[in-house]
């Protein structure tokens, strides 16, 4: 099943209960939550505070996509935030099994990231442990970038290895997803689809998540 993650990077902040209202009403089924630390990725974002803030008005899961060093550190605050999932970048985590571990134990499911120059082999060992595999489809730091082609293959690649090992983690998808490329990322397996710029970037939140879906949903049914 293929689910719009709404990027709230580029909602503005300033009617974000309505813009995220709005989402939801277009079929957005998960809040894509981006924090960076301006160390790991070249830009600040939001934390902690914003997430209690945006828990009071949405009731959907609450995905954190953690672009930070250091993330052990601020797992239990986004957690007590109101976060469902948590996803850490495998560049950051030296010990990316205890992460994972720590992760779930604050009863959130667990994502490891991966960056365009980051391959799918380096996940080898932590498969079994997530629940979904983030591949970034552009570097990470900003929204409205241009999706890298070359990350498509990692997403076959994962669906193979998943189907291949009996594996049940999802797939997620993050950058550079517009109405040009979502049946790209569908056809190539992308499950859980992050939009930022596509959803809130121009125009009306609900119209635009309800075509994106539509697009990806139309793309899928040429490929069966
Ligand atoms: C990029 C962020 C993305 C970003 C995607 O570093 O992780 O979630 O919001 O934005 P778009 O959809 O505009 O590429
Ligand atoms: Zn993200």
């Amino acid at each position: 099943m293929i689910q719009l993650a709404a990027s709230i990077l580029s909602a503005d902040f300033a009617h974000l209960a309505d813009q995220v209202r709005a989402a939801t009403e277009g079929g957005t089924s998960v809040i894509h939550f981006d924090v960076m630390d301006g160390h790991f990725v070249p830009n600040i974002t939001i934390g902690p505070p914003v997430l209690q803030s945006l828990r009071k008005f949405t009731k959907l899961p609450v995905d954190c996509h953690l672009m930070i060093e250091n993330p052990d550190q601020y797992i239990g605050d986004f957690a007590a935030a109101g976060a469902n999932w948590i996803s850490v970048h495998q560049e950051v985590c030296r010990h990316l099994d205890r992460t994972l571990h720590l992760i779930k134990s604050h009863n959130c499911r667990a994502g490891v990231v991966i960056n365009p120059a980051t391959p799918v082999d380096t996940l080898t060992e932590v498969l079994e442990i997530v629940d979904y595999v983030l591949v970034m489809s552009v570097n990470p730091g900003f929204g409205g970038q241009k999706l890298i082609p070359n990350t498509m293959r990692k997403l076959r690649q994962l669906s193979d290895l998943r189907a291949r090992r009996g594996l049940n983690f999802l797939i997620e998808v993050d950058g550079g997803i517009g109405f040009d490329t979502v049946g790209e990322v569908v056809r190539s397996g992308g499950e859980i689809l992050v939009a930022g710029n596509a959803v809130f970037g121009k125009g009306d939140p609900k119209t635009n998540a309800e075509k994106l879906l539509k697009t990806a949903q139309d793309a899928m049914m040429v490929k069966l």
